[in-house]
């Protein structure tokens, strides 16, 4: 049925999870002003219908098709897989953006700002500890249970690989495959206290998918048996540093097995949208930029990098 379609070498096609809302949203928006025919999808259909219809408003539904993705259901992924099959006959440009804290924030909420801005001074130097080792001004609290720190990892890091696995076989079919994953500085490894797991994961030679996997059902193992602080693991947004952690590992190893991809990660910047309870510096769309401008590199243009919005970042 693919083989039977005929579409103009120059149109491009995308498929991005989470588009409802928030950076996915503004993905979808700017891609298909771009002239890409955007698969926005969402978990939720009404939702994403919703998004569909205010892109209306911008001039672009000839542009946009909706289709339902949770990215934790075999199912709907094996859905969403048909349809693009069906509609596209290939895909062009993979953008996992669906991404959850996987947290429950209570009091004021600037606590989460806090905390964000006191991990990635870290990375810069400019700070003497990451945000487990300092007192916060703000008298909001954060707490994640294992259960919501096992639902981020599965979101945020077997989401992209699922998805990933599940359309890799439409994107040898396009001339200028890319695959954009939305990451986090949070998923830096300077951010994750806990050596092994860096190690592990900084080792670009012998890192491998399976590695990869080892560390995040590790860091799972320890939260469950309740042993993250004594195993030296972050114990603040634990689960969403190890998940993004996780992620640029895995965007390495995926680029090193297909290397005529372009396939990186991205931290779009910290962002007012609903996962940051509308706090930080960026619009959604200023920091949509960073992962449009990966899905439309010029053929030659880098893979298997991490970047920080523009600039290539360190793991
Ligand atoms: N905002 C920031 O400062 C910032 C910084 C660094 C990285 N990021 C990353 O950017 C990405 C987008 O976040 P955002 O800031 O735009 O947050 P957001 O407004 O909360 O959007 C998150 C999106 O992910 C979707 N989602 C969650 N679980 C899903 C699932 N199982 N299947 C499909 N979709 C799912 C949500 O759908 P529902 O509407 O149904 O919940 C929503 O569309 C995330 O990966 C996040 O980690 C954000």
């Amino acid at each position: 049925m693919a083989q039977s379609i005929h579409k103009p070498a120059t149109q491009r096609y995308a498929l991005v999870t989470g588009g409802n809302k928030g950076i996915g949203f503004e993905i979808c928006r700017q891609l298909a002003s771009e002239g890409v025919t955007v698969l926005l999808t969402a978990r939720s259909e009404k939702r994403g219908i919703e998004a569909q219809e205010r892109l209306k408003e911008y001039g672009l539904s000839d542009n946009i098709v909706f289709h339902q993705l949770d990215v934790l259901e075999p199912s709907s992924v094996a859905a969403v897989v048909e349809f693009v099959q069906t509609k596209f006959g290939r895909l062009d440009i993979l953008v996992n953006n669906a991404g959850v804290f996987g947290i429950k924030l209570e009091g004021d909420v600037s606590i989460l700002q806090e905390v964000i801005e006191r991990d990635a001074s870290v990375l810069y130097e400019a700070a003497g500890g990451t945000s487990e080792e300092v007192e916060f001004k703000s008298s909001g609290t954060i707490t994640q249970t294992f259960e919501d720190g096992e639902h981020c990892v599965r979101t945020n890091y077997y989401g992209p690989k699922r998805i990933t696995e599940a359309l890799i076989h439409l994107l040898q079919l396009s001339d200028s495959p890319r695959i954009v994953n939305v990451s986090s500085t949070m998923g830096n490894l300077k951010i994750l206290s806990n050596e092994w797991a860096k190690g592990v994961l900084s080792d670009e030679e012998s890192l491998t998918e399976d590695k990869v996997d080892e560390v995040v059902q590790e860091f799972l193992n320890s939260f469950k048996e309740g042993t993250l602080e004594s195993k030296q693991w972050p114990t603040r947004l634990s689960s969403y540093k190890v998940s993004k952690a996780a992620l640029n590992g895995y965007t390495r190893c995926v680029a090193k097995k297909y290397p005529s991809f372009f396939i990186n990660s991205v931290c779009p910047g910290f962002a007012r949208t609903d996962i940051t309870c509308n706090l930080g510096p960026l619009s959604a769309e200023e920091a949509a930029e960073s992962p449009v401008r990966l899905a439309l590199l010029p053929d030659g243009g880098p893979s298997g990098l991490f970047f920080y919005r523009k600039e290539v970042f360190y793991y």
